[in-house]
C-alpha cells in the first residue's frame, strides 16, 4: 500500500482524486501497489464526497505522518506551495506537482534537494496539461541536441484567439467562457499577459538545455492588445495569430527565448492547433521536428499527467528518477534586443 496526500482540492486536485477513484484497478496493476489517498489538504470542507473523512486543514498532519511517502501538490501559486514542497523533500517525501509557477521559479533548487535526499520530484502536468512532454524531452529525446522548441503552451489564450478567429467573438466574452470551463488560472492575467506560457517555455528550456531559465529573464508579451482587426489583417495575409513560446540554441552557445503573439502561416503545424489544445514542436538534431499535441488545460487532462507521475513515483520509490537541471548560468540568455 502506498499512502499519498493531496495538497489542494481545486480543479486539478479534485481531478486527481476522480481519476484515482475511477481507475483504481488498472492503476493498482500498473503501480504494482494500491495507492491510498490518506490526507487531502484544503481550507474548505466537502462533506458530500466519498473521501470527506480524509480532509485536513493542517499541513503538519501530512508532514508528520510517516506512512505518507508521496505528496501531490495541486495548490498552484508560489506560496505556500514552495514551503510545503521543500518541507516534504526535506522530510523524506517525494513530490509530484502540477505547479508550473513553482517549477519555473524553484526547479533547480527543488531538483537538487530531491537528488540529495534520494527522492523524486516530478512535474509532468506542469506543461501541456495531458500531453506527455516532460518525459519525452528528458528521456525519449535524450540522445538529441535540441535546437529549438516552439509551442502554443497556454490553453486559455489559444481558446480565446480561436474564438476571435473563427467566431469573431470579443476578447472579454471568450475569456469569460474559458474561465467557466475551468481552463484559466485563478488570476487570468497570468494567462492573457503571457506569464503562464513563459513559465512553461522556461521549464522546457531548462529541461532541454540543462540550465535553469528564470521567467524574469524572458521577454514576454501576452494577447491583451490583440484586436479583431488584427485577426482580420492576419487572415487577409493568409495566416493566424497565435501566442507562441519559443526557445532556440544559438551558435554562440547562448539561447534566445521569448513569448509573444506571432503571425504564422495557415500552412504551419501550429496554425491548426485550436481551442484549448496545445501544440509543441521540438527540433532534435537526430530526430528533426517532433510534434506533441493534445488538451493543454482542464481538470482530467491535467489530472492524467499528475496520476501518471504518482504511479511512476510508487514504482520507483527506491530509485530516483531522471529529471535534473543545473542552476542558471550567467549571460546564457541572448538579450531580446539583439534577436529582434
Ligand atoms: N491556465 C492554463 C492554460 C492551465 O490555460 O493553459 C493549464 O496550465
Amino acid at each position: 500500500m502506498a499512502d499519498i496526500a493531496v495538497l489542494g482540492h481545486g480543479v486539478v486536485g479534485s481531478g486527481v482524486l476522480e481519476v484515482l477513484l475511477t481507475h483504481t484497478q488498472s492503476i493498482t496493476r500498473r503501480a504494482k501497489e494500491e495507492i491510498r489517498v490518506k490526507h487531502i489538504l484544503d481550507l474548505r470542507e466537502f462533506p458530500e464526497l466519498p473521501y470527506a473523512g480524509s480532509f485536513t486543514k493542517d499541513f503538519k498532519v501530512i508532514l508528520e505522518d510517516p506512512e505518507v511517502t508521496i505528496v501531490v501538490e495541486c495548490m498552484g501559486g508560489l506560496e505556500p506551495a514552495y514551503t510545503f514542497v521543500r518541507k516534504c523533500l526535506e522530510n523524506g517525501k517525494s513530490v509530484v506537482t502540477s505547479n508550473k509557477e513553482l517549477v519555473a521559479a524553484k526547479g533547480a533548487e527543488l531538483l537538487a534537494l530531491a537528488q540529495k535526499n534520494n527522492l523524486n520530484f516530478l512535474f509532468e502536468a506542469s506543461v501541456g496539461g495531458g500531453i506527455p512532454i516532460i518525459r519525452p524531452i528528458s528521456q525519449c529525446l535524450a540522445a538529441n541536441e535540441v535546437g529549438e522548441i516552439a509551442g502554443i503552451l497556454n490553453g486559455t489564450t489559444n481558446f480565446i484567439l480561436t474564438k476571435m478567429i473563427r467566431e469573431h467573438m470579443g476578447f472579454e466574452e471568450a475569456l469569460k467562457l474559458a474561465q467557466e470551463l475551468g481552463y484559466a488560472e485563478r488570476d487570468p492575467s497570468a494567462d492573457v499577459e503571457g506569464a503562464d506560457a513563459c513559465r512553461k517555455i522556461c521549464i522546457l528550456a531548462s529541461l532541454a538545455f540543462g540550465t535553469h531559465v528564470y521567467p524574469e529573464e524572458v521577454h514576454t508579451e501576452g494577447i491583451t492588445k490583440i484586436t479583431l482587426e488584427d485577426v482580420a489583417y492576419a487572415d487577409a495575409w493568409g495566416g493566424v495569430i497565435k501566442l507562441i513560446g519559443q526557445v532556440s540554441m544559438l551558435e554562440n552557445g547562448h539561447i534566445a527565448i521569448m513569448v509573444a503573439p506571432m503571425l504564422i502561416s495557415r500552412e504551419s503545424q501550429l496554425a491548426n492547433v485550436d481551442d484549448v489544445f496545445n501544440g509543441i514542436v521540438v527540433r532534435g538534431d537526430a530526430t528533426g521536428d517532433v510534434m506533441f499535441y493534445g488538451k493543454g488545460a482542464g481538470k482530467l487532462p491535467t489530472a492524467s499527467a499528475v496520476v501518471a507521475d504518482v504511479i511512476d513515483c510508487v514504482k520507483h520509490m527506491k530509485a530516483r528518477k531522471y529529471l535534473f537541471w543545473e542552476e542558471a548560468r550567467p549571460d546564457y540568455i541572448e538579450p531580446f534586443e539583439s534577436i529582434k
